[in-house]
């Protein structure tokens, strides 16, 4: 009888069970990401429904993870886009994103990008600076397309969270500070092809504190009340993403008492709010499962050797970050008999999965599931060491679609052709 035990912590993986991510491995192969569409609409449901009747527009952070069927699924739940490059434009219309729902964000927008968003008629485009701001204007009149805009304000609020993630401190690159924003809305409003219509801010990613959060929305909406007070049509409030998750006990950040403590400090302004998640709507709907190659003792020190490596997923190498990892065979622990670091086969010391991971008595060819791994996983991917990118796969209905085939060698080589 076939076993379809669910895998141990469905809450960070998805509800995806054993019997599903068995069939998905005899498939596809590994490494393998298997993102649960279910469980993607249903947190970005539970966002929506935090808003309650407010008006709101929940623009999908596609860095998080911008797999076509991903995004088509929030596409369907009426989902704008968070877009930092054409891209990632490119990618939203596609799966049928409404422009008038798609914004454009980052620090380092070039001209050509600029027109093209114009062109395109997205919502807003977030401007990062002053400089930024006045080639958005001349774009915008070489084309004869006033630029709808809203300025990225820094807040200079520590949002508690990995200095590599954390963006709101006036030390980090992003926006500006409150008083030099204000000088660039006074310009944009008397610019004849700039349209001031939404502020902006973003603290960090992976927060589990509400209070930076509100702290950043009191000192922003402050400044809106005051634009507002100049006359200014600011329809747009834009409170960045960065809702954490659970890797592994963290407490996190509940919608519901997200939503209200932004909708309290927004009291007494007529303003649609735009939020713009990534990790909160994929991060726990989605696994990397890769297979046991080899299990080392190298003086002592356990390694077990998996086909996956930081190329496929790249967080805990780069940020030290963790994630939970569960053989898939067992993924209880209490038969836990080894401790190992989970490590892939790059020619890097830091390229592991997890460290110190306690694994039951494994086996070459067993299946590790690294859990939480639905945000920032694929999307940072890469081919370092000529390592062909992994295949994605969606399930849904309980039906298993592949999404992304697994890259070839010729894949990789293909513009390259030319060689001396
Ligand atoms: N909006 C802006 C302007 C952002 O910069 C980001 C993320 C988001 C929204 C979405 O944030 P989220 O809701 O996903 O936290 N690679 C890192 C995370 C980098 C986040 C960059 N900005 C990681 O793997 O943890």
């Amino acid at each position: 009888m076939k076993d379809t035990q669910a895998v141990n912590i469905p809450e960070l993986s998805g509800n995806l069970d054993r019997a599903l991510l068995e069939d998905a491995i005899r498939q596809f192969g590994t490494p393998l990401y298997v993102y649960d569409l279910e469980r993607i609409a249903e947190k970005f449901n539970q966002l929506k429904q935090a808003f309650g009747g407010r008006k709101t527009l929940i623009c999908y952070a596609l860095k998080a993870n911008s797999n076509l069927s991903v995004i088509k699924k929030l596409a369907s739940l009426e989902s704008g886009a968070d877009c930092v490059s054409l891209g990632e434009i490119k990618r939203a219309i596609m799966v049928g994103i409404p422009k008038y729902k798609i914004i454009y964000s980052g620090v380092g927008k070039q001209d050509f990008e600029i027109k093209e968003a114009l062109s395109l008629g997205i919502l807003f485009i977030n401007v990062e600076s002053k400089e930024e701001m006045l080639r958005v204007e001349a774009c915008a009149k070489e084309l004869g397309i006033p630029a709808r805009i809203s300025v990225r304000v820094n807040p200079d609020i520590d949002p508690q969270t990995h200095p590599y993630i954390s963006t709101g401190l006036k030390e980090n690159k992003f926006g500006v500070g409150i008083e030099e924003a204000k000088g660039m809305y006074l310009y944009a409003h008397n610019a004849e092809f700039l349209e001031p219509i939404g502020i902006h801010f973003h603290i960090g990613s992976q927060l589990t504190k509400l209070k930076p959060i509100a702290e950043s929305t009191q000192k922003i909406a402050k400044l809106t009340h005051s634009l507002i007070a100049l006359k200014m049509d600011i329809k747009f409030f834009d409170i960045g993403g960065g809702i954490g998750i659970t890797y592994s006990d963290e407490n996190t950040i509940n919608p519901y008492d997200y939503a209200q403590a932004i909708l309290e400090e927004l009291r007494g302004l007529d303003i649609t709010i735009i939020c713009e998640p990534g990790r909160f709507i994929v991060g726990n709907s989605g696994v990397f499962l890769t297979k046991v190659l080899y299990q080392k003792e190298n003086q002592g020190k356990n390694f077990v050797v998996v086909d996956g490596a930081m190329n496929d997923l790249i967080r805990p190498s780069l940020y030290e970050a963790y994630h939970q990892i569960v053989a898939l065979k067992n993924p209880n622990t209490e038969s836990a008999s080894i401790q190992a670091d989970v490590v892939g086969p790059i020619c890097e010391s830091g390229d592991y999965l997890g460290k110190n991971i306690v694994l039951p008595v494994l086996e070459s060819g067993d299946i590790l599931a690294v859990l939480s791994a639905g945000a920032y996983g694929f999307s940072m991917a890469s081919n370092y060491n000529t390592r062909p990118r992994c295949a994605e796969v969606a399930i849904s209905s309980g039906e298993i679609k592949l999404v992304r085939k697994r890259e070839s060698f010729e894949d990789l080589i293909a513009l390259e052709k030319d060689y001396l």
